[in-house]
Order: structure tokens, then C-alpha cells, then sequence
């Protein structure tokens, strides 16, 4: 671990005190082809020049946040979870299902073609499987599938896990990657198995009816990913099956407000008091003054510090991080629950000192 000292001028120095260049978050990315999955939901792959391919290293499940050019103040960001792998696949794919009345989604199905350019932060997202050699149950609905899909190719290839995929769809149509997963369970007839949920056949899913499905795999880690009605009945139908709390995970659909590709900017006249603060971050151990009236990610970033984020509104723990010693509270989370907060974790995008002191590390 090598130590670092922080400038006052917005970049940083290493030990002999030479400053190095902020890193940025943000990069061009060429589309390089564009899948038609449905009637509305189209696969985007974009291509990842050499000397990018480290910054968008990423592990299944994670997601890409993507620039979506528009004349609106404060300019349109969505996040779109990763539909390849990083086991196989050299090109990222972000799948993308037209929102009725949504902007975004709307503007890359009409739009995305190959040869556009996107403007992407580096992948982020903690919704990822820590091994692919445990048995995995996947239950999803509708674009929910993105992730799951990612992390079920990921532990096929790259891991020994046994893999159950719950599938819930409109009908047979609107089902995405419906002959990719035929594939795959052909493919891997023995670890991977699909159940589709249709709902012009089943109705909507109810707890009680996943129950039935699910009622096998409470031993398994799960990883939910659909609407909000179908999270809900979903949860209920682990938590009947007796799975426990920590072995579910969930990625929720986020739609951002603000634009996480602005600039910060950290007025250089605050008279705020400050607090020390030991930041550790990919293997570094950083010594800041913290501002008590400012967000730890905000510091980090102004400075030019490789810190990851995505949303910077507190609602998709891609900034989580893990409170060593000292205090600090959160302005918003929408993210964390009551597991992750007695572990220690905080939102660097919404955490402001407490105590005089505190020690943080980027562990998550
Ligand atoms: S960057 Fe999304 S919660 Fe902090």
C-alpha cells in the first residue's frame, strides 16, 4: 500500500508530491451493432478501444450509466445493467426495453445504430455474485432479465455453480433472450434450468405461486431483478421458502434526476470547518481534509481521486463503502438496507462527517 498526500488545487500527489491527472469516469464509447430481442427491446453493443479495456473491466451484473443526448436542462442519464459477459464476450451489450412515454429508452431504440457514439461512465453496481462456483436461483421479469442473464452465462463459463432462472413474461413474445436460454440449457443441460412465468397463461405472479416454484432453492443465493409489483411478490415467496435475508440480493430499476456526468465543483472559499479523514482506496491510503458541509465522493472526485460512483443520489450503492472508525451520516439512501448499514457501510455520494476523525475503505 503506497500513501498518498491531496493538493489543495484539485489534483492529487503522490509521495514525491508530482501531480498526476484526474481520472474521468466518463468516455466515448462506438456502438457497434444493435439487436433486435422484441418487438420493443433492443440489445446495444458497444465496442471498448485498448486503451479503455481496464477502465470497463466489469463483473456480471454490474451496469453501464449512459449519456442520452437531449436539449433538457440538466441533461438525461440512464443506467442500463450489462446483458454480456465477462467471461466471453469482448464488446459490452446493455439490453434496453421501450418505457411507454420514456425518454431515454425511446431515444436508443430509435436512434442507436452502429457508428453512433455514446458518451458512458465505467461500469459500476454491486448486484454481482462474490462467487460463481455457488449454486445461483435468478428470478427476474421482463428487462429484469439483463443482469440475471450476465451473471447465469458468467457461472456457466466461468464457474461450476448450478443455475435455476424464474422468468416472468407478458407472454412469449415479450420474452427477451427467449432463444439465447434455450440455448444455454441445451448447452448446459445438467446446471442450468429455466422456468418461464407467462402471464397470459399464469395470470401475474403472486408470492404464493412463486413459492411453489421457488420452494427448492432456499439453500441457494438469490438475485432478484424485475418491476417493483413482481420484487415485492418475489421477496415474500424467499422469505416464505425460508431463504435467509443475506442471501437475497436485489437490483432495483433506478431513473436518475440529476446528471451524474456534471463536473463537481467545490467552491474553494468554503470557510466549513474540516475533519481528517483516511480514505482507503485501491490499495492507496489517502490522508484528506474532509469539509463537514461535503459529500466524501464529492472530495474524492474534486480532487481526482478514481473513486466509483454512478448515480450520485444516494440510489444505487455503486459508491458503498465501509466506515473503519469514527462517524459520519448519510444526507439520503435509498439503497442500503438494515444488513448492509450494521456492517459498517455508507454512500460515499450522500456521507458528511460526523466525528473529528474518520477512516474509510473502498472494500465493497
Ligand atoms: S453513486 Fe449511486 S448511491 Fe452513490
Amino acid at each position: 500500500m503506497t500513501t498518498e498526500s491531496v493538493t489543495t488545487a484539485g489534483t492529487r500527489a503522490d509521495e514525491a508530491g508530482v501531480a498526476t491527472t484526474p481520472v474521468s469516469h466518463a468516455h466515448e464509447l462506438t456502438v457497434v451493432e444493435v439487436v433486435d430481442e422484441t418487438d420493443d427491446a433492443v440489445s446495444i453493443a458497444l465496442a471498448v478501444p485498448d486503451h479503455l479495456v481496464s477502465r470497463f473491466r466489469y463483473h456480471p451484473g454490474q451496469f453501464l450509466t449512459i449519456k442520452i443526448p437531449t436539449d433538457r436542462p440538466g441533461g438525461a442519464a440512464r443506467c442500463y445493467s450489462l446483458s454480456s459477459s465477462p467471461h466471453f464476450e469482448n464488446d459490452l451489450i446493455v439490453t434496453v426495453k421501450r418505457t411507454p412515454g420514456g425518454y431515454a429508452s425511446n431515444w436508443l431504440c430509435d436512434n442507436a445504430r452502429p457508428g453512433l457514439s455514446l458518451t458512458v461512465m465505467t461500469p459500476s453496481g454491486n448486484f454481482t455474485p462474490k462467487s460463481l462456483d455457488g449454486d445461483l436461483l435468478l428470478v427476474g421479469a421482463g428487462s429484469g432479465i439483463t443482469p440475471l442473464i450476465s451473471i447465469a452465462k458468467s457461472a456457466l463459463v466461468g464457474g461450476t455453480a448450478t443455475v435455476y432462472l424464474l422468468y416472468a413474461n407478458r407472454d412469449r413474445r415479450s420474452t427477451i433472450f427467449g432463444t439465447e436460454l434455450h440455448d444455454m440449457v441445451t448447452e448446459f443441460p445438467t446446471r442450468f434450468t429455466v422456468e418461464h412465468w407467462f402471464e397470459s397463461d399464469q395470470g401475474l405472479p403472486t408470492a404464493e405461486g412463486l413459492m411453489r416454484s421457488l420452494e427448492l432453492f432456499s439453500a441457494y443465493d438469490a438475485y432478484l431483478c424485475g418491476p417493483a409489483p413482481f420484487m415485492e411478490a418475489a421477496r415474500s415467496a424467499l422469505h416464505g421458502i425460508g431463504l435467509p435475508d443475506a442471501h437475497v440480493h436485489v437490483e432495483r430499476y433506478r431513473s436518475l434526476s440529476g446528471d451524474p456526468f456534471a463536473d463537481v465543483i467545490i467552491p474553494s472559499d468554503t470557510s466549513a470547518e474540516t475533519v481528517s479523514a483516511t480514505v482507503e482506496l485501491a490499495g492507496r491510503r489517502i490522508e484528506l481534509d474532509w469539509p463537514r458541509d461535503t459529500k466524501l465522493l464529492d472530495v474524492l472526485l474534486s480532487k481526482g481521486y478514481d473513486a466509483p460512483f454512478s448515480c450520485r443520489e444516494g440510489e444505487c450503492s455503486a459508491c458503498a463503502c465501509t466506515v473503519r472508525s469514527g462517524e459520519v451520516s448519510m444526507l439520503k439512501n435509498d439503497t442500503l438496507v438494515d444488513a448492509d448499514l450494521s456492517l459498517g457501510l455508507t454512500l460515499a455520494c450522500q456521507s458528511v462527517p460526523v466525528s473529528e476523525s474518520v477512516e474509510i475503505a473502498f472494500d465493497q
